[in-house]
């Protein structure tokens, strides 16, 4: 069947469009029991070009549903990534009687540079007006470089003034404002590229204990101080993605009884022969964890997720053959979830491969995840565990409790029949469970 939302490659549980490319989130916000999700989108092809701000909402992060096209290109340029706020106190006076406004900020992009710019919605992010007097900072001179991109905005309450972070060509920026019309410059932090955010996480969840983290497009990150101007770090640069999940945001405005900091990050996987390309990661929820080397960020699906997956299957303590019977189960063909607990008897390396695809591929010896490096401080073992989403088109792996984690596009070794295999030399598979996995598309 080849319907809307019923095409062959449709992935079945992570947000496309109906048709057209997608790249970054954007304007993440929750307000008024939705979750707003607008997204770098070219509306007409698949491909990257035309950029605007598509927009989708939802109840539960999981069931989306996709609102017209937000914000278009205009004389000025073609819309780029950036963020939204509610202006509950009227600080730009756009707000009509006890309506606050919603205001996006955006970089528009033209061939000569790049330039920061505000719009505002009455209606809950239906239908936007552009602010008369765009841009509000154009700072290439400053710079020397086209590269000042992707404002990301939020409240500071002790300082009672709007904070933006904007990258600006090798690092993340400051400004300040009163009004979100006229921006101060603060500071700068260099080491970082394109789609910045800052925000505030408590330490192993007490609120007593809060760490700031700067965090770049890339998922590096660095953990530290802000004071309202200025961050200051207090470690060095880590990733727990080591850059396959990209141009992620958080979630502003989550209320205050659920004060999780959740993002959403692009898949940026093919969908072949489909109307539409590129797609959304799951929600997860970032922590500060505390591990041997100090704070790390830990990165688990949202709980929301879990009404995806009905149990198929459950065993424990299995060899390799028997775990390759009971994973005759599984419909490989598409989408399923899997999660598992490995354990090595010899120092070298093991994993999952899916039609020759290595979906996990830990190497003790070289200390390497997916041909990156990871080593946690504190294994005392050598087991590993995982839980992996496999859809239509991609596969994503949250390892250790949501430590590490990576995303693939899903892509069978051409030829191969082998489906789902266990691999490693006398591995044993402390635990095995599988799941189905119900579409969210009617
Ligand atoms: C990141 C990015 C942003 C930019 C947008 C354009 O993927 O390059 O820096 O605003 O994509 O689509």
């Amino acid at each position: 069947q080849d319907s809307l939302y019923h095409e062959k490659n449709r992935p079945q549980y992570h947000f496309t469009s109906r048709r057209g490319w997608i790249n970054d989130p954007n304007g993440m916000i929750f307000y008024e029991g939705e979750y707003h999700l607008f997204y770098q989108h070219n509306p007409f092809e698949r491909e990257w070009e035309n950029m605007s701000w598509g927009h989708a909402v939802s109840k539960d992060m999981v069931h989306w549903e996709e609102l017209p096209t937000a914000l278009s290109p205009d004389r000025m340029g073609t819309m780029f990534s950036g963020s939204t706020v509610i202006d509950y106190e009227n600080t730009a006076g756009f707000n009509r009687g006890s309506v606050p406004a919603m205001v996006a900020f955006f970089t528009v992009d033209s061939p000569e540079k790049q330039v920061q710019c505000m719009a505002y919605s009455l209606d809950k992010g239906r239908t936007w007006t552009k602010y008369d007097q765009n841009p509000l900072i154009d700072s290439k001179a400053k710079w020397e470089s086209k590269d000042t991109r992707d404002p990301r905005v939020f409240w500071y309450q002790p300082g009672r003034h709007w904070v933006m972070v904007l990258n600006e060509r090798d690092g993340h920026s400051i400004y300040t404002s009163k009004n979100m019309k006229q921006w101060t410059y603060e500071s700068h932090i260099t080491g970082f590229w394109e789609c910045p955010d800052l925000f505030e996480l408590p330490i192993d969840g007490d609120p007593n204990k809060t760490k700031w983290v700067m965090y770049g497009a890339s998922t590096t990150y660095m953990i530290g101080d802000f004071d309202g101007k200025k961050f200051t770090p207090e470690s060095g640069k880590h990733s727990y993605t080591h850059g396959t999940i990209y141009a992620a945001q958080t979630f502003t405005n989550m209320p205050e009884k659920d004060p999780r900091r959740i993002q959403i990050g692009w898949g940026r996987v093919q969908q072949p022969g489909m109307p539409f390309n590129g797609m959304m990661l799951l929600p997860t929820e970032l922590r500060l964890r505390t591990t041997k080397n100090g704070p790390r960020l830990f990165s688990l699906p949202v709980k929301e997720t879990e009404q995806l997956f009905t149990p198929a299957g459950q065993w424990t303590s299995l060899r390799v053959e028997e775990a390759r019977e009971k994973l005759k189960s599984v419909d490989v063909q598409d989408a399923f979830r899997l999660k598992t607990t490995l354990k090595l008897s010899h120092a070298t390396d093991a994993g999952i491969s899916l039609f020759g695809q290595r979906i996990l591929n830990y190497d003790l010896n070289f200390n390497q995840l997916n041909g990156a490096f990871y080593s946690p401080e504190d294994m005392t073992s050598m087991e590993i565990t995982a839980d992996i989403f496999v859809d239509r088109t991609s596969v994503e792996v949250f390892v250790d409790g949501g430590r590490y984690s990576f995303s693939l596009e899903r892509k069978p070794v051409p030829g191969n029949q082998e489906g789902l295999q266990f691999w490693g030399n006398r591995i044993e598979v402390k635990d095995l469970q599988v799941y189905k996995v119900k579409s969210i598309w009617k």
